[in-house]
């Protein structure tokens, strides 16, 4: 089964800030880049409780009636999101591609930063789409021909 990670960075390679929030990224996700092909491929979403966490702060749930398995090793409530499918899983993540294989999982969609650090060294990343995206995260000054928004 194929397993993929698809997120935004800033050119110096930074998916959030320390605080969580990503608001270097384009708001609704900029110029089309590919996302919406990349989900409608997807059956399955894995997310890190950070991300659950930051995901329920959006107006809405982003997935729609997706699967999304939301991993943690301590209970997590999950009742505030309304209209989704949403579960929650531990383990390691050979368990956990095999368990959502086994439930007839075809395409899982990897996200947060510390899930895909864990399932890369796993070995378990078929596909990784990095989509960079003109911005710097860190206070390091920009290069002088450079007129990219800083933070
Ligand atoms: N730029 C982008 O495209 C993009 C995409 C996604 C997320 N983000 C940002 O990235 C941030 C979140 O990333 P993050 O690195 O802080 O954390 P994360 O990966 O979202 O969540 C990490 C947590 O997930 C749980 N977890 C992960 N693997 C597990 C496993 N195999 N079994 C059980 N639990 C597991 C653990 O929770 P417990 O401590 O509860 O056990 C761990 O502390 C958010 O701020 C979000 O905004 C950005």
């Amino acid at each position: 089964m194929p397993v993929s990670v698809f997120v935004g960075a800033s050119v110096d390679g930074f998916i959030a800030r320390t605080n969580g929030d990503f608001d270097f990224l384009p708001e609704g996700g900029g110029e089309p880049h590919g996302y919406d092909e990349f989900m409608a491929s997807v059956d399955a979403l894995v997310i890190g409780r950070h991300t659950f966490e930051k995901v329920l702060t959006f107006d809405a749930w982003p997935y729609g009636d997706k699967r999304v398995v939301v991993l943690s090793s301590r209970p997590v409530d999950l009742s505030a999101v309304v209209g989704g499918a949403v579960e929650q899983m531990a383990g390691s993540p050979a368990e956990i591609v095999s368990q959502l294989a086994a439930s007839g999982a075809h395409h899982l969609y990897v996200d947060g930063g510390i899930t895909i650090q864990r399932f890369l060294r796993a070995g378990l990343i078929q596909r990784l789409i990095i989509t960079r995206v003109p911005a710097f995260h860190s206070s390091a000054p920009c290069p002088a021909t450079c007129s990219c928004a800083t933070s």
